[in-house]
């Protein structure tokens, strides 16, 4: 049973985040305290005592609080974030309330349950192939991961070798090709599945990112086997789309296998007014996606989509005397991941998807690109603002008097006049301003309110 002190600390921890959640839209200036200062006020000895839980929580908060950034303000356009949609972080405190641990159906049959509903609700909202298998993990990271590891299953195996069983020594050799504007975590998963960051091959892209056709069709022409070949949907820096539809029969004439990062892009899917910028996804073999960021559920929840659903199970089930089977019609949600352990993200799914259902998921990616659109072609209209490339997505950038030091001194200043959250990146070996709007709390009267202290700072910058 629980305490009435334990049940204090479950309200209070309700209260605090209910506040901070009101205020947030209104905060200026977060964090107001740095990594120092936090590390200083947590700083102390392993506790010898136990204490009070409400105390604990009160102190969490108050050590914490100065250091926490609005990244869910309507005007935090620093990196693909979404709002942590408070629907979604209730769902998620009660998975962690619940205390399920979504290893097995035995285990939890509601969290199960929820996720393989969740799962078939996410392959329709994307128009993804409904055979697909879907593993829920913490990110498109991971869910990289997972696809690659699945893919690296397929081609071994069909070429007589068995990856599971007898790992990467003496394997045949897996030729690996990836768009020359990928993103950085897919790196990640090469390394971990023992495909070698440095021996895959880039494909050349265009000016947005998108990788060539003709480019690709080279490349796996000089494969002496079937290729893993990365795609992606929505380039970090332009929002861009690799051409799905010219790069798929490519891979498949060569036995190859198509994987897509789409972390956020995948979900032009769910916009009417954007899947012209997806079109033809639905034929690779395995797609990674987030929750996190457009579905807006809270951190942390990406999908590993996989068409070949034995291949992801190859690669991803844990067995053991100890852990009953599923039934024939149930879900092991530990079958599509390589954690068994792990949090109940299928609540928070279901809940987001429940929240919004798909004329709002539709109507909120539009509305991000409409204003992204807003705000790059505005500002892009300015003298000395370069607009780098057209807004199709969410993303886009800008750069200030074609010049890297006016460039991250607009940056620098931006963030110091605190209205709203914008970074930098870099561009072709050009600094550029990167601004990324994926948040349901952001409006047009937040995308001009952004706009006015760019042009603020940047008159600042000018006039030294
Ligand atoms: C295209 C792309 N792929 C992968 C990732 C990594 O996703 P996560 O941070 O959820 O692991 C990101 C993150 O921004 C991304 O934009």
């Amino acid at each position: 049973m629980t305490e009435p002190a334990e049940v204090s600390a479950l309200e209070l921890a309700a209260r605090t985040a209910i506040a901070y959640r009101r205020e947030t839209a209104a905060a200026e200036r977060t964090p107001v305290a740095g990594y120092a200062a936090i590390h200083a006020a947590f700083a102390a000895p392993v506790p010898e005592q136990g204490g009070d839980p409400a105390s604990i929580i009160a102190e969490l908060t108050e050590h914490a609080t100065p250091g926490i950034r609005a990244q869910t303000g309507p005007r935090f356009f620093g990196w693909v974030i979404g709002n942590s949609h408070p629907t979604g972080v209730a769902a998620d405190w009660l998975a962690s309330a619940w205390g399920q641990n979504a290893a097995n159906v035995s285990a939890a049959p509601a969290a199960s349950a929820v996720e393989a509903v969740a799962a078939g609700w996410l392959l329709d909202l994307l128009g993804l192939p409904r055979e697909s298998s879907v593993g829920f993990s913490t990110g498109a990271t991971v869910a990289n991961t997972i696809c690659l590891g699945a893919a690296r299953s397929e081609l071994l195996r069909r070429q007589g070798w068995d990856v599971e069983a007898d790992g990467l020594f003496g394997a045949p050799e897996l030729p690996v090709l990836i768009g020359a504007d990928a993103h950085a975590t897919v790196f990640v998963g090469l390394k971990l599945l023992g495909l070698g960051a440095r021996r895959v091959v880039a494909v050349a892209s265009d000016d947005t990112g998108r990788m060539l056709p003709d480019a690709l069709a080279e490349a796996v022409a000089a494969c002496a086997r079937p290729p893993l070949v990365i795609a992606q949907a929505g380039q970090i820096n332009t929002g861009a789309c690799d051409p799905f539809e010219a790069i798929a029969p490519i891979v498949r004439e060569a036995g190859g296998w198509l994987h897509v990062d789409g972390a956020f892009g995948l979900w032009a899917q769910a916009a009417p007014a954007r899947a012209h910028l997806t079109r033809g996804v639905e034929l690779a073999d395995s797609w990674a996606t987030d929750g996190h960021k457009w579905l807006q559920t809270p951190y942390d929840c990406g999908f590993a989509i996989v068409r070949d659903a034995d291949a992801h199970r190859r690669a991803m089930a844990v067995s053991a005397s100890y852990l009953p089977p599923p039934g024939e019609f149930e879900r092991d949600p530990s079958a599509y991941v390589p954690e068994l352990s792990r949090r109940a993200r299928g609540f928070a799914t279901w809940a987001m998807i429940r929240q919004f259902g798909r004329a709002g998921i539709a109507e909120m990616v539009e509305g991000c690109c409409a204003i992204a659109s807003h705000m790059g072609d505005t500002l892009g209209r300015e003298q000395g603002v370069t607009l780098v490339s057209p807004v199709t997505l969410n993303q886009f950038m800008l750069r200030f008097d074609d010049d890297d030091a006016v460039t991250l001194a607009v940056v620098a200043a931006v963030q110091a006049d605190a209205v709203a959250y914008i970074g930098s990146s870099q561009w072709r070996g050009q600094w550029v301003m990167r601004v990324s709007v994926s948040s349901c709390a952001t409006t047009m009267a937040d995308a001009d309110l952004t706009i006015a202290s760019v042009l603020r700072c940047l008159a600042q910058v000018r006039g030294g």
